[in-house]
């Protein structure tokens, strides 16, 4: 295994990130499309945390249930009591139909197990300042792993500036659709290791202005083959898609997309 620099501990910077799960092929946020990936062949997933009404931090997207769940109504108006018979595969028909809203627990204890690593996304929606950062540190901190094998992002970067408060030494990306004027200095203060971006803001003038500094630069979400190919050889670090087999299976991409993969 090979330590990369830039990371103090993080020991794969992975290529091709499977988002929310391999969520093409199976129900976004579930422990199903994160074993998926791995039957794909990925071993780095991204998943976002989204907490409960009670603070209970769960592997979900939104700030409501409608889209994703057998449930309807705010993700804040449910606890941890009511995770017990709410399906989180409604989007992916009868073979999913009993897949569970995971817990940020469950899915540590699975990527634990798997030996997977991740990009955790914290989604505050409209919890007080600080909640969330304060309850993803103490899942975190639970863990002697998680240092070698997950990446935190938020595009709330007040709470990235609260968890590196309490966690030194855990990776951290400053995330953007678009990066504002003055995104180096933001990602310096958080002593974070990577600028991710929404990838049709990527210019080879910020891949190389990011990447000269020494930050990696990941893009999401990309599910078609084409529109990277002019970076994929001049310094990205990772793509995030729906869809690892796009890129795995084909002859042109392969060869860059499975480097580094465990
Ligand atoms: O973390 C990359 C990407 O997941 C950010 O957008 O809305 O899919 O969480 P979203
Ligand atoms: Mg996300």
């Amino acid at each position: 295994m090979t330590i990369v620099t830039g990371y103090p501990n993080l020991t794969d910077k992975g290529r091709i990130i499977a988002h929310r799960g391999a969520s093409q092929a199976a129900p976004e946020n579930t422990l199903a499309a994160f074993r998926m990936a791995q039957e794909q062949g990925i071993n780095w997933i991204e998943f976002d945390v989204s907490l409960l009404g009670d603070g209970t931090p769960v592997i979900h997207h939104d700030d409501t249930l409608d889209r994703c769940t057998s449930a309807s109504g705010p993700l804040s108006a449910i606890g941890a009591a009511d995770l017990p018979g709410l399906s989180a595969g409604v989007t992916h028909g009868e073979a999913f139909a009993h897949e569970p809203l995971p817990t940020l627990d469950a899915a540590l204890d699975l990527l634990g197990d798997a030996g997977m690593f991740a990009n955790l996304e914290m989604k505050p929606h409209d919890q007080p300042r600080g909640r969330i950062a304060s309850v993803v540190r103490d899942a975190l901190q639970t863990r002697d792993w998680i240092k070698d094998r997950i990446i935190v992002s938020s595009f709330d970067h007040d709470e990235l500036a609260e968890l590196r408060e309490s966690m030194p030494d855990l990776a951290l990306a400053g995330l953007w659709t678009e990066p504002e004027d003055g995104w180096r200095k933001r990602l310096t203060e958080l002593r974070a290791a990577a600028l991710h971006l929404h990838y049709t803001h990527l210019s080879q003038s910020l891949l190389n202005e990011a990447t000269s500094y020494g930050f990696d630069v990941r893009v999401f979400t990309v599910n078609d083959l084409r529109v990277m190919k002019p970076f994929r050889d001049l310094g990205l670090t990772s793509i995030v898609t729906d869809d690892p087999p796009l890129f795995l299976d084909d002859a042109d991409w392969a060869t860059w997309a499975k480097h580094g993969s465990h």
